[in-house]
């Protein structure tokens, strides 16, 4: 069973965007969106050799009720993948869509965590939860009661006047998820956001994580160097082979499901089903396929 801390009162953010009592229409009312790549390829400046980039005819689709988690070799262009889905990145060919618009750059549609995500140490944690509401606009009491609401969702009922030195490494990364759910993003992208903690911290905020994604209906697309936390939060592998960077396996999972429906982190990972299923990503992983080797 999930621990305290990682336990997530229900129905807090969904009850939230219907009240009367806002003023902005920010909140997630529209039916399920799909966020789409759909044959991108990527070069740098300067990087590859001839057509070859750093990422080769990528198509993946993720929608609002699924966890993707990408996984691959260091260089895959796992970073890259996420970028040009968040829109900080231009692909050089193929197209990004959300609901089958194309983007252009970052949207508040979606929110990007990161490994080391800086919280503003001058800000309690309110006010950093607050913070992109503002740059909105949005009025003071709107920001901090949506403040509080998210302060529930990560388990942090009651922090919200700490001051970000107060707090320990998982509760600042929660304060940071916290932070990127402010503006009710469809799809949440997240790089690496647990590799900076401690297996114990890193192991609980899995389970958080999954408690987030079901509490917020968010899409998740998540990456990850370890073949046990892929595994164990996705719905969906996705699996990329370097040079370029490409998709190389696709791989359905519902371990992550079958925690949030009451079965134990500890039960679920001595099944003879997720050793079986760590042995096939581990050798889809390390497995190089012929196809670029020339
Ligand atoms: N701004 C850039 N300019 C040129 N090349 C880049 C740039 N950013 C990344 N690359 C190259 O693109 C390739 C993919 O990098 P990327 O960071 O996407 O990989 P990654 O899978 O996230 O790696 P890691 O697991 O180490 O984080 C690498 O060869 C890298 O050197
Ligand atoms: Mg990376």
């Amino acid at each position: 069973m999930l621990d305290a801390a990682s336990r997530i009162p229900s129905g807090t953010v969904a009850a939230s965007r219907h009240r009367a009592g806002y003023q902005c229409r920010q909140w997630k009312v529209d039916p399920l969106g799909k966020l789409s790549l759909n044959q991108v390829s990527l070069s740098y400046p300067g990087a590859g050799i001839g057509h070859v980039g750093i990422l080769h005819n990528v198509t993946l689709s993720l929608d609002e009720r699924e966890f993707v988690v990408v996984i691959g070799r260091s260089g895959s262009g796992k970073t890259s993948l996420l970028n040009l889905a968040a829109g900080f990145l231009t692909p050089s060919h193929g197209s990004i869509a959300v609901d089958g618009a194309a983007i252009t750059g970052p949207g508040s549609d979606r929110a990007v965590v990161f490994q080391d995500d800086a919280l503003y140490p001058w800000l309690n944690a309110r006010d950093n939860i607050g913070f992109p509401l503002k740059l909105r606009h949005v009025a003071k009491r709107v920001r901090d009661t949506r403040a509080e609401e998210l302060l529930d969702l990560v388990g942090l009922s009651g922090s919200g006047d700490k001051k970000i030195w107060e707090l320990s490494g998982g509760m600042r990364q929660r304060v940071g998820i916290a932070r990127a759910l402010a503006s009710d993003p469809k799809f949440l992208l997240m790089d690496e956001p647990l590799g900076a903690l401690d297996a114990l911290t890193r192991s609980r905020m899995q389970s958080f994580l999954l408690n987030v994604w079901q509490a917020t209906s968010t899409g998740v697309l998540l990456i990850t160097h370890s073949i046990d936390e892929a595994l164990f939060l996705a719905t969906r592998v996705i699996v990329l082979e370097p040079t370029p960077g490409r998709i190389t396996a696709d791989i359905p999972l519902d371990f992550g499901r079958r925690h949030l429906a009451g079965e134990s982190a500890a039960s679920i990972r001595s099944s003879s089903a997720f050793k079986t299923a760590y042995e096939r990503l581990t050798l889809a992983i390390h497995t190089e396929t012929a196809e670029f080797a020339a």
